[in-house]
This record gives C-alpha cells, sequence and structure tokens, in this order.
C-alpha cells in the first residue's frame, strides 16, 4: 500500500492520495506519513469517509490518544477523540463553538508532555469561511533575526490553558478544579524536532504567557511580536474545507487557528483526534 505526495504551492503542507483511511493501514503506511510530516508538517486528504469508529482507529495507529482539557466536547464513547463544533444540543448556535481556537496556538501546550501530532475530519461544513490556518514554526525560526534566535535560545516559556495575549474566548472554558486553571508549565522557546533536528520556535500568543526572569509586560510584547513576524501570508497554509477532509499536522513544528469568519448559522462539525506521542505498532 502507497500513497502519492503533492506539495501545496510554496505552503508547508500537501496534499495525500492514493489511501482511504476507513481501511486498517499497515504501520509502514503510518511510518511513511509520519516522515512525510517531518518536512511537511500539514498532510491533505480528500474525500474520505470515517465514522466516529473508524477515525478512532485510524489515529489510534498512529499512537495513544489524548482525552482533551475542554470535557463537554469529548466523544462520549471514546474520550480520545473531541467535537468541534458549532451546533450545540438542542441544534442553537453554540458560541463557544465558533469562537474557540480562533487565535495562534498549537494544541495542548499547556501539557508537561505536549503532543505530536492533530487530525480533523469534517463532516459538516460553511460553504464560505470558516477555514483553518498554520503556519510553520522551523520556518519562522530560520527567518527571525540572528541576535533575536540567539536570544530566544536562552529563553523559558511558560504555557496555561488560555493565559497568553490572544485568548479572551478561553475564560471561564474550565472549571476551577481543572489543574491546567492554575498551572504553569515551561516549555524552551526553542524546541528541537525530535524526527527532523530542526530549531522550532515554540512559543504562541493562546497559551504562552511569559518568559522566565521577564515581567509580564516584556513576556507579552515578545509573543505578540513573535507571533507578529510568524504570521506572514506567504507563510500561512490556508485549509478551505470540504465535507470528507481529512488533515494530520505536526504539534510540534507548527501553530494552527480557525480562521473563524464564517456565517454562525451554518453547520460545521468535525471529529479531532490529538496524538500524544508517535508509537507505530510493528
Ligand atoms: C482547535 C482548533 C481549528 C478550527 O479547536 O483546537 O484548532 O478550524 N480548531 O476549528
Ligand atoms: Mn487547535
Amino acid at each position: 500500500m502507497s500513497f502519492d505526495t503533492t506539495p501545496i504551492d510554496s505552503k508547508p503542507a500537501a496534499r495525500i492520495e492514493g489511501l482511504d483511511l476507513s481501511q486498517p493501514l499497515e504501520p509502514a503506511v503510518y511510518r511513511a506519513l509520519g516522515q512525510t510530516l517531518s518536512n511537511c508538517p500539514v498532510l491533505v486528504f480528500h474525500g474520505q469517509d470515517l465514522d466516529a469508529t473508524a477515525f478512532h482507529d485510524f489515529t489510534r495507529g498512529f499512537g495513544p490518544l489524548q482525552e482533551h482539557v475542554l470535557h463537554k466536547y469529548r466523544h462520549a464513547e471514546y474520550p480520545g477523540l473531541s467535537w468541534l463544533t458549532n451546533v450545540a444540543a438542542d441544534e442553537s448556535v453554540d458560541e463557544f463553538g465558533v469562537r474557540r481556537a480562533t487565535t495562534w496556538h498549537s494544541d495542548s501546550s499547556y501539557t508537561a508532555a505536549p503532543p505530536a501530532l492533530g487530525i480533523l475530519h469534517a463532516y459538516e461544513t460553511p460553504p464560505t469561511g470558516g477555514g483553518t490556518l498554520f503556519i510553520d514554526m522551523g520556518a519562522v525560526f530560520d527567518r527571525l533575526a540572528p541576535a533575536l534566535q540567539t536570544r530566544l535560545r536562552g529563553l523559558i516559556g511558560l504555557h496555561r490553558h488560555g493565559a497568553g495575549p490572544g485568548s479572551e474566548m478561553y475564560d471561564n472554558s474550565l472549571s476551577d478544579d481543572q489543574a491546567e486553571n492554575h498551572r504553569d508549565v515551561f516549555h524552551p522557546a526553542v524546541t528541537r524536532h525530535p524526527d527532523s533536528g530542526r530549531a522550532i520556535l515554540y512559543v504562541n500568543e493562546t497559551h504562552t504567557h511569559k518568559f522566565e526572569g521577564m515581567t509580564k509586560t516584556d513576556s507579552i510584547a515578545l509573543v505578540n511580536d513573535l507571533v507578529a513576524q510568524a504570521v506572514q501570508p506567504d507563510a500561512i497554509y490556508h485549509h478551505q474545507w470540504t465535507p470528507g477532509d481529512v488533515l494530520i499536522w505536526d504539534e510540534r513544528s507548527t501553530i494552527h487557528r480557525g480562521e473563524g469568519d464564517y456565517t454562525p448559522t451554518e453547520r460545521r462539525i468535525m471529529l479531532r483526534a490529538i496524538v500524544d506521542q508517535i508509537s507505530i505498532r510493528e
């Protein structure tokens, strides 16, 4: 079983063809997809049709899944899957579902061991708008000024759920007894990708709120400056969703956000898996 990889323009993304993700895949295919991700951090599949069980089986093949911090959206049968939806149980608009994740972030950077992969499968999508945007933070680090690169290599970032400068939408989204609401985790501002060895700028405006040894004000200014430097239109892969799409992205080397610019009464429903670490069976 093999697949074709077609790079998308000059973007950090590629289209993958020749795989039916609803069928069991050989470990060699998972390994090849993992290798493709270490050069190209967003993989795009069209025309897939996976119910929750098939999506769980497919995503679980990369490794253990993380149970997401927002309990309300977890899939009832598969807690490793969560819904991204703007439709509430009574069919009214879920306002939080419309606004969530529309500022730049990498998923769960507020955990001590951040995850490896994010995977989304779209079921219902608005006819226009409502895309998802991705940036390769290895490429961003490479084009920073050398003096700033050197300074960042010495910095440790503090991450906490929704504590960064661009995250008001997460106010009150966690309950008081959830540790993620209170606890900072520490990640170097510059990490190294475990497969490619590449230097990555690991800072995001949603969860990074301070650097060790810096004031809050200076820290926020630096986070905002880095995000402004990252968000160059040419560097962004903009995914416009069609039902049946599956996206896999490398959480270690990218930031992403929902575009959020769609009519809230148009339904937008996807299932998401977060792969904690890649561990493919032999
Ligand atoms: C998320 C997320 C992107 C989107 O919920 O973490 O990144 O387009 N969503 O909804
Ligand atoms: Mn996300």
